[in-house]
């Protein structure tokens, strides 16, 4: 048996800590670079720096603006050769020479599409999710971007919410591994390699807490909860070298991001020690007077200003009005001039002071073969099993026929996902397509699409469709949502099946065939009565170009689903909110409460169960965070700690042993989580401490150890600060948030 021990074991451990090393040392003489420049500049010029502007308008206005010094940034130009023009025109024709840092929305890949975020976070491996990273890094900057505005690290626990596609999940400690972990990746070992890109944590902060998971509405966020599980992605980032936020356009409590003070000096910069510059989101600060916090653009600047936020994005506010506030003394020339700094800083540490210019001439990096490889790695390990019933999956050899049906099986725009403003839909490769390359010579393979798109309400093609499910072994029912149902402004308050999808699987099961439901989409959907007509079902956040390669080993088997679910699928959408690190009722939902049907006419008031719970819906949710099957079977035994009672300055290390216990090869992701049983302030079920990915071979056993300093299981207490609490812990070690062996420890 091996012994995975401190090496492997802590992979994560100590990736969260490397990966949180310092930002650089500041240069000092980058430092006196930036302060050199900063004594030069012109009123005009700062206020240029704090100016980000996207490219509507005349050419030629624009370059004369930058000519003049009123511009610091522009984003969603990619064109290389425009770029490169505007750049020369701010490093050789404005007075003071500094180069414009070129913003756009890099999420999930530039040209090669990766699983959106989520997809990329249910593979719970960051050293992939870095490399994915990384590839669209490389193809962004070889097209002239130096910076993207990501990661995103809203913390997403409302899946109408339609941005829950570009997040990473639910989970704080998910979200803050990952999402360092793509940071890096964008930033590369150094922020002047060409290659390099300035990442943007956003949105800051609590814009996933949308009141009704309706986009931008507001969020009532208190500070203990905002300290406790939406702030720590963000200072992870910091710790990171994250080079620059973006703020979120919620206001929390009744005050906007963009105009908040609090989390933008006293948390960000004075308690983080955050050094980089602050983008305001797309016309936020406009967007503080339909808030109803601001009266006029005026008043909005200075608030912005004041708060912190350094470059305004869109709206052109900053330069209209910062002149007049500075002469009426609302703002300081000591604020304009800290943000100017930072802006600066940034530059100076992209490099771009001293190389501005793209290299028009390189050779293409765009789709290159290995970044489309690493996409499909990406989509395989993104994909979960959440149902294989008598093991359909794989695919046996014996399948002679295959019915293809639903929308999504043949959908290259759709199965790219949220956010794709440069991928092109020419590359995706889809399962159909696929398919029929890879096995037409052997399968026969029926095509009848059933519903046109996801929200096609049709059934006309329905027959059809269940026609060659008849004619077939089994039936692949590719079905989810098209790219424009999720991301920004795309929240639902119906997460069933759109269009006439739910009576497409109705319709094929009820041939006697066995159905096979693949779905992609940008959220969790309510697929309860779906998932009951399958015999299988493989869940894909939006897998990207290489959806269709990835999606098809995996039905066949030459790849084995490992992805787990980070984030919660409800039963039904009224049963959101529903995450599984929920704090305790007093009155907690035991599980045997009697549901809607089973109560008998005219029972007595209390019968049902006098718990926290829906008659209709009860409180489990269809498929657990964590949750996610494979082509084995894995067995935990022997878990042991090496101290029952240890001291808040201890580390507790926990041992177990994993087992595969089926007949293939097959990545586990093993999961460790603690419960702090009494606080000053009452606290998670569960909290997720550690996961690993450990691979084991068929019939193969590992012993596995993680090391939990006990400083991590630290909260904002009831005095607001961050302690230990000693007292008693629970500890779970397992597949999912749901099962697991459990351990009890003490600290005194
Ligand atoms: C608005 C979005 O909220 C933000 O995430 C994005 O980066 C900006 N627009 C720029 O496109």
């Amino acid at each position: 048996m091996k012994t995975i021990k401190t090496t492997l074991t802590c992979v994560l451990a100590l990736c969260f800590a490397a990966c949180t090393h310092s930002p650089a040392p500041a240069d000092r003489s980058m430092e006196d670079r930036v302060e050199s420049l900063l004594s030069q500049m012109t009123t005009d010029e700062k206020i240029g720096q704090m100016n980000q502007i996207s490219p509507w308008g005349e050419p030629t206005q624009i370059a004369e603006s930058v000519r003049r010094g009123e511009v610091g940034s522009i984003l969603n130009v990619v064109d290389p050769v425009a770029l490169n023009a505007l750049q020369q025109v701010a490093v050789e024709e404005s007075r003071l020479k500094i180069p414009l840092i070129t913003g756009r929305d890099v999420i999930h890949g530039f040209k090669t599409i990766f699983p959106v975020p989520l997809g990329q976070a249910a593979s719970f491996n960051p050293q992939l999710v870095e490399e994915s990273a990384r590839i669209a890094a490389i193809e962004a900057s070889s097209m002239g971007v130096s910076w993207t505005f990501a990661p995103m690290i809203d913390i997403a626990r409302d899946p109408r919410w339609g941005r829950m596609a570009e997040s990473l999940g639910e989970d704080t400690y998910l979200t803050s591994v990952l999402g360092v972990a793509m940071i890096r990746g964008f930033q590369g070992n150094d922020l002047s390699n060409p290659s390099s890109i300035a990442a943007c944590p956003k949105h800051f902060v609590g814009y996933g807490a949308a009141e009704g998971g309706r986009d931008y509405a507001s969020t009532f966020i208190p500070e203990r909860t905002l300290r406790n599980v939406y702030l720590p992605p963000f200072e992870a980032s910091v710790k990171a070298g994250a080079a620059t936020f973006m703020t979120s356009f919620n206001d929390n409590d009744g005050v906007p991001s963009t105009g908040n003070r609090f989390i933008l000096d006293q948390v960000l910069r004075k308690e983080w020690g955050f050094d980089g510059f602050v983008v305001s989101d797309w016309a936020s600060v406009a967007e503080m007077i339909a808030h109803g916090f601001s009266k006029d653009g005026k008043e909005a600047v200075e608030k912005a200003v004041n708060a912190g936020v350094d470059m305004e994005m869109v709206s052109g506010l900053y330069v209209g009005h910062i002149k007049e506030l500075l002469k009426e003394g609302k703002i300081s020339m000591a604020i304009i001039d800290n943000a100017v700094r930072r802006i600066l800083r940034i530059k100076f540490r992209l490099g771009l002071f001293d190389r501005p210019y793209v290299d028009t001439a390189a050779p293409s990096v765009l789709y290159a073969p290995e970044h489309l490889q690493k996409a499909k790695e990406a989509a395989i390990q993104s994909a979960i099993l959440l149902k294989n019933e008598g093991g359909i999956l794989p695919l046996a050899d014996k399948v002679r026929t295959i019915a293809v049906v639903g929308p999504m099986a043949d959908a290259p725009h759709d199965q790219l996902g949220t956010w794709v403003f440069d991928g092109d839909k020419n590359y995706t490769r889809t399962p159909l397509k696929t398919l029929q390359e890879e096995y037409g010579d052997r399968i026969r393979i029926l095509h009848a699409p059933g519903t046109a798109y996801s929200r096609d309400k049709q059934t006309s093609g329905l027959p059809a469709a269940v026609a060659i499910a008849r004619q077939a072994d089994v039936v692949l029912a590719f079905v989810g949502e098209e790219a424009i149902l999720s991301g920004e402004a795309h929240s639902l308050a119906n997460l069933d099946l759109q269009g006439a999808q739910g009576e497409l699987i109705a319709a094929v099961a009820q041939t006697g065939t066995p159905v096979v439901t693949v779905v992609m989409a940008g959220r969790p959907l309510t697929i309860e009565r779906e998932a009951a007509a399958s015999q299988a079902v493989l869940y894909n956040f939006h897998p990207g170009t290489m959806g269709g390669p990835a999606i098809i080993d995996l039905l066949f088997g030459k790849a084995v689903p490992g992805g787990k679910l980070p984030v919660t699928f409800p039963r039904t959408s009224g049963q959101i909110p529903i995450y599984y690190s929920h704090n305790n009722t007093g009155r907690p939902w035991q599980g045997n409460e009697t549901l809607l049907d089973g109560i008998p006419q005219e029972a007595g008031q209390t019968s049902p169960g006098n718990t926290s719970f829906y008659l209709d819906a009860g409180n489990d949710p269809l498929y657990p965070f964590g949750y996610g099957l494979s082509y084995t079977t894995f067995e935990y035994t022997n878990l042991s700690l090496s101290s029952a009672r240890i001291k808040a300055s201890d580390e507790l290390s926990v041992t177990f042993d994993i087992a595969n216990t089926g007949k293939r090869d097959a990545v586990e992701v093993a999961q460790l989580y603690v419960q702090d049983c009494f606080g000053s302030v009452t606290r998670p079920v569960k909290e997720l401490k550690r996961f690993m990915r450990i691979p084991l071979k068929a019939g193969e056993k590992k012993t596995v150890s993680f090391t939990l300093p006990a400083e991590e299981l630290a909260f904002y207490n009831i005095n607001m600060e961050k302690t230990v609490e000693p007292g008693e812990f629970n500890l779970w070690v397992g597949t999912n948030s749901r099962e697991g062996l459990q351990a009890k420890f003490v600290i005194e």
